[in-house]
């Protein structure tokens, strides 16, 4: 089955005999790959609009996964079973990531890992999801098709972060890899463009910008 290195990036977190939900599925892809190419895996594949759920429906029909993989229509994780251990939301805003989980904390009772890709507000999210109660277990950035990802992924546990861990991320921020200098290095050039063209009356917008380019600057360069 052919699916994008991003989605093939995102299956190499979920562990074998999962039970997952994944959160805005759309097409289903990862949810079929995931039956087809990993050891006993369970998903719910849930999408809060029933378009999508058309063709996920007809993609798991086409590739006869329809055992493994359950269609469902909803908000977030309404969905949730009592036996999903493992929550996927990937594509969607981690501002959006984190009212999906607060809204419903009470159903995380039994969930153990928290996969998330989200393409905004990776602090937010990352800081939201260390408050409670799970630590970060791996993650990743890397570009596909020119653009930058973000996949992290959750396991219960207790750990503190630092502020830099929490917008970098701690193991991306350990490896610095190539993905990580390309990225921070272009948006370090955009901000400091930015601050070049703001006019010295927009003091507080000055001072934010300034931040992140200390930020940036300390932490690239390591
Ligand atoms: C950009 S797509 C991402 C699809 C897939 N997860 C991926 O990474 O390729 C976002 C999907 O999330 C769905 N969605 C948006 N908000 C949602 C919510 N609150 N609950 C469930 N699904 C949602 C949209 O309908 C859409 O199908």
């Amino acid at each position: 089955m052919k699916i994008s290195n991003r989605l093939k990036l995102i299956a190499s977190f979920v562990d074998d005999n999962a039970n997952i939900i994944d959160v805005g599925c759309d097409h289903a892809l990862l949810d079929i790959f995931l039956a087809l190419e990993k050891r006993n895996i369970c998903s719910i594949a849930s999408d809060i609009n029933p378009n999508p759920l058309k063709t996920a429906k007809k993609n798991i029909n086409f590739y006869g996964v329809s055992e493994s993989v359950v269609v469902k229509l909803g908000d977030g994780i309404t969905n949730i079973s009592d036996a999903t251990d493992t929550i996927v939301i990937a594509g969607l805003g981690g501002e959006t990531i984190v009212d999906i989980l607060k809204k419903d904390q009470p159903k995380l009772k039994n969930v153990k890992t928290i996969i998330i890709s989200p393409h905004s507000y990776i602090y937010e999210a990352r800081k939201y999801l260390t408050e409670i109660g799970f630590m970060i277990k791996d993650e990743k950035m890397f570009y596909d098709q020119n653009k930058p990802y973000v996949i992290i992924k959750f396991v219960r546990g207790q750990k503190l972060y630092s502020d830099d861990e929490l917008f970098f991320g701690p193991i991306i921020l350990k490896n610095r890899d190539d993905a990580f200098q390309k990225y921070y290095k272009t948006l370090l050039a955009e901000t400091q463009k930015i601050l070049n063209s703001l006019p010295d009356s927009q003091t507080m917008r000055r001072i934010e910008l300034q931040k992140l380019i200390e930020r940036l600057d300390c932490n690239i360069k390591v």
